[in-house]
């Protein structure tokens, strides 16, 4: 079997043809008979006269056509020791409730709502309820500071902030409420109403009328439908790092992602319905939006929604655990989480207690998958172990192993193929097409596939100048790479400040101005340098002001506090350095490149010509070496 090479053609020669095939595989209230409608900047609505509610396609619609009492989800939780599951039509009727609830405080279509929650089923009812409902959700990552969710709160003007009593980082019981409160003390809208989930271990204290107590609150209410939407309307905000202190909120229509992410769970997953798919990540990122909640549900698959890490909880066999006990299909993580198992237990001995017989195939995503961890990952498991790589912007895969409808070889380093739909580039700074092995920048011709971001959230200048003005004509996905001769494509990074820690991305720029506001610093850098567990942690240079007396050490400790207080403690920033100089360009700009070479101490740095201060450079790779 191999359909990739005509599906590939098709739908970058056909894309209405191909995608409107696609939408078949959904339930529509009104099945759309126009694919795509070009857009004035190149880009391109899908599906305009489609009308459908993608809560429906992934609950009520399963319901319907005798899934009801298959498992939607399952919910484990080693840091709480529980485990409950939820039958297609127990979820959907939670969801209807509480979108009843949602209803009553006056929620309604195009209404954005803020959820701020932990690994909990309650955070994947709350994004189905907001989508029944027709209401924007915009969820917030779990492990972000008071400050990050107010300037998301503000950004997306929500009626509701949905959250929990408290998140359990291992063995820490983090309260969320307070991080609530304190948020919305900063915001300068607040919405009027917080609705908290009660967790039994740890009870938040609420405040009347504004906090509105979940499971007392429910009692009576009414369950709501579900509303139509067209397929152009937003389903939800997602807020991702950009190169500025200010976070984008990616834009995500309902019709076309609802395509899309069907469409890639059978060429990307290969996951057929009844099957479950366990990814171990977080809803408050692009990859539980797509593959913990919708992905899954709209295949008539079980997700796995997991409460824990890779290691720790209890240990590094968490994983194979959860594989055998639920009879998992696809695993899904960041190479983190393996790089984790793999210092933990190098000889995967805690694998051996579990049958991994189910399982089909490994996924990794979010950062690069270095070649030792997929060799580690696949010579333990005896599993295929696929790259594929994809950003918050795209919303699923841009490239993959298209095991659905091919089998095509890896080769260590390269997330493989363009995914049908995706018209992948690699440019040179002028905009010309490179050849096989020049790396460039890795842009995405236009028009976009289904399920791409569509704006960003209330500012479409930002958009247009953050993806769509650096070549004409071409997505500009920030990474650079190069494709082989057999047409893969290898990401090898970042080409702006944009930095991965353990799959998660941050913004340099965002830390440097944290740093900058310190009334002792007088300029910083923060650079992305390697880290064998998490890929790349934060480092962050210093100079101080003329005058400033202040130990390095006690300093650096409050600049550190600092960013863990206002960006969380999961940007890992643990290590400011106080220098006397930084290298910079003899028109003021900061060499980071050289930098970043020096921090990963690169023997093979060359010092640009540009540079102001050739001496800086001897004296930092010194300091940086201590
Ligand atoms: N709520 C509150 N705090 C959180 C949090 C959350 N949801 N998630 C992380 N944190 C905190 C942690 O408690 C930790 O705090 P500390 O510095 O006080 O100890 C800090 O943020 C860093 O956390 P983490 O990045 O999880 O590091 P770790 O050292 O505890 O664990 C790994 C290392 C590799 C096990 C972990 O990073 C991991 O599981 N990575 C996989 C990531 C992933 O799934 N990414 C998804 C992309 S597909
Ligand atoms: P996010 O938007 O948080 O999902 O992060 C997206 C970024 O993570 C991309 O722009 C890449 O820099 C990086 N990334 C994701 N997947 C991969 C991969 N498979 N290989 C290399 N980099 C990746």
């Amino acid at each position: 079997m191999n359909n990739y090479p005509h599906e590939y053609e098709l739908s970058l020669q056909q894309p209405e043809k191909f995608w409107l095939q696609q939408a078949k595989q959904l339930h529509w209230f009104a099945e759309p008979q126009q694919g795509l409608r070009p857009n004035e900047n190149g880009t391109a609505d899908w599906f305009v006269d489609g009308e459908l509610n993608i809560a429906f396609c992934a609950l009520d619609f399963h319901v319907d056509n005798g899934r009801g009492d298959q498992l939607a989800l399952i919910y484990d939780s080693p840091v709480t020791a529980t485990k409950s599951t939820y039958t297609y039509r127990q979820l959907r009727d939670e969801v209807a409730q509480f979108a009843g609830l949602l209803k009553k405080q006056h929620v309604k279509k195009g209404d954005r709502v803020v959820i701020y929650m932990p690994m909990i089923p309650q955070a994947a009812i709350a994004m189905l309820a907001c989508a029944r409902l027709g209401a924007v959700h915009s969820v917030v990552f779990g492990g972000f500071a008071p400050h990050e969710l107010a300037v998301r709160i503000d950004d997306a003007t929500p009626k509701v902030v949905i959250t929990a009593s408290c998140g359990v980082e291992v063995d820490k019981v983090i309260p969320y409420k307070p991080y609530v409160d304190e948020a919305l003390e900063l915001a300068a809208a607040p919405p009027q109403h917080v609705i908290v989930w009660q967790r039994e271990i740890c009870e938040a204290r609420l405040q009347e009328p504004r906090d509105i107590d979940w499971q007392q609150a429910l009692a009576g209410v009414t369950p709501a439908e579900c509303a139509v939407m067209q397929a152009t309307d937003p389903l939800y905000v997602l807020y991702t790092s950009g190169t500025t202190g200010k976070p984008k909120g990616v834009v995500r229509d309902t019709g076309g992602y609802a395509v899309a992410l069907r469409y890639s769970m059978r060429t990307v997953y290969g996951i057929e319905p009844g099957q479950v798919m366990f990814v171990a990540s977080d809803v408050g990122w692009v990859v539980g939006h797509s593959y913990i909640v919708y992905g899954p549900l709209l295949s008539g698959a079980t997700t796995v929604l997991y409460e824990g890490k890779p290691v720790r909880t209890p240990d590094a066999g968490a994983f194979w655990r959860i594989c055998e006990e639920y009879g998992v299909q696809v695993l899904f993580s960041a190479p983190t989480a393996f790089r984790a198992i793999k210092k933990e237990d190098p000889q995967a001995t805690l694998l051996q207690q579990h049958s991994l017989d189910k399982l089909e195939r490994i996924y990794m995503a979010g950062e690069r998958l270095d070649p030792p961890t997929l060799e580690w990952t696949q010579e333990v498991t005896g599993k295929p172990v696929y790259d594929h790589w994809w950003q918050t912007e795209s919303g699923w895969p841009m490239c993959a192993n298209p095991v659905g409808i091919a089998e095509y070889p890896t080769k260590p380093g390269s997330a493989t193929l363009p995914v049908p739909g995706y018209d992948i580039r690699i440019l040179a700074p002028d905009g010309t097409e490179l050849e096989a092995n020049q790396q460039g920048a890795v842009a995405v011709k236009l028009p976009l596939p289904p399920g791409c971001l569509t704006t960003i959230w209330g500012d479409e200048t930002r958009f247009q100048a953050g993806y769509l003005r650096e070549f004409s004509g071409f997505y500009s996905s920030g990474d650079g790479g190069y494709k082989d001769d057999d047409g893969y494509v290898f990401i090898m990074g970042r080409t702006d400040d944009v930095i991965n820690v353990a799959g998660h991305r941050f913004s340099t720029g965002e830390m440097e101005e944290i740093l900058a506001m310190d009334p002792a610093v007088a300029e910083c850098a923060v650079i992305g340098v390697a880290d064998e567990l998490k890929g790349q942690v934060p480092l962050g240079l210093v100079i101080v002001k003329d005058g400033v007396t202040i130990a390095p050490e006690v300093l650096s400790q409050r600049l550190v506090q600092r960013v863990r207080d206002e960006i969380g403690a999961v940007a890992c920033l643990r290590q400011v350095h106080v220098v006397p100089r930084l290298p910079k360009t003899r028109s003021g700009k900061i060499l980071r490149r050289l930098l970043r070479q020096l921090a990963d101490g690169d023997s093979q740095v060359a010092i640009p010509s540009t540079i102001d201060d050739p001496g800086c450079v001897d004296e930092l790779r010194q300091r940086l070496s201590d």
